[in-house]
């Protein structure tokens, strides 16, 4: 099997809250991504500045911010065949209005910010955002 990689996912508040997170666990599984760690959390503002740092600025960031702090997320890391990429497909586009019927965010969300799930968009920022919700000795090496 070639061109193995990790990725992480981040299952935003909604997402507990409206009971969809076997939904979508199962979605990724059903693909054949295997899950390695998956944890639940309340995430800082520190945590959330610092995934969302290059958004600082922008219109939406303040929104973006009360969206996930002080709340708890699940933070996920899966492993498959070019599982970045995969996964970005599985979720759909950022805006859920504009997400692909088929994908999670097309079938299953209609707001922005508050778009259902994050994930990494690339081998950089899943070694950073990694960091941000797991620490480096938890990483799972088998
Ligand atoms: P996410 O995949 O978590 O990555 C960055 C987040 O910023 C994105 O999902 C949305 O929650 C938010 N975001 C990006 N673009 C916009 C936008 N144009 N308006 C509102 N929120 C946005």
């Amino acid at each position: 099997m070639s061109q193995v990689e990790r990725t992480l996912i981040m299952l935003k508040p909604s997402c507990i809250e409206r009971g969809l997170v076997g939904e979508i666990l199962s979605r990724f599984e059903k693909k054949g991504l295997k899950i390695i760690q998956m944890k639940f959390l309340k995430m800082s503002r520190q945590m959330v500045e610092e995934l969302y740092s290059v958004h600082k600025g922008k219109n939406f960031y303040e929104t973006l911010v009360e969206t996930l702090e002080g709340r708890r997320i699940v933070a996920i890391v899966v492993e498959g065949r070019k599982a970045i990429d995969v996964v970005r497909k599985l979720i759909g586009s950022t805006d859920p209005a504009l997400a692909e019927p088929g994908t999670i965010r097309g079938d299953l969300a209609i707001e922005i910010p508050d778009n259902l799930i994050h994930a990494s968009d690339s081998p950089e920022s899943y070694k950073r955002e990694y960091l941000i919700f797991f620490k480096e000795e938890e990483l799972q090496t088998t």
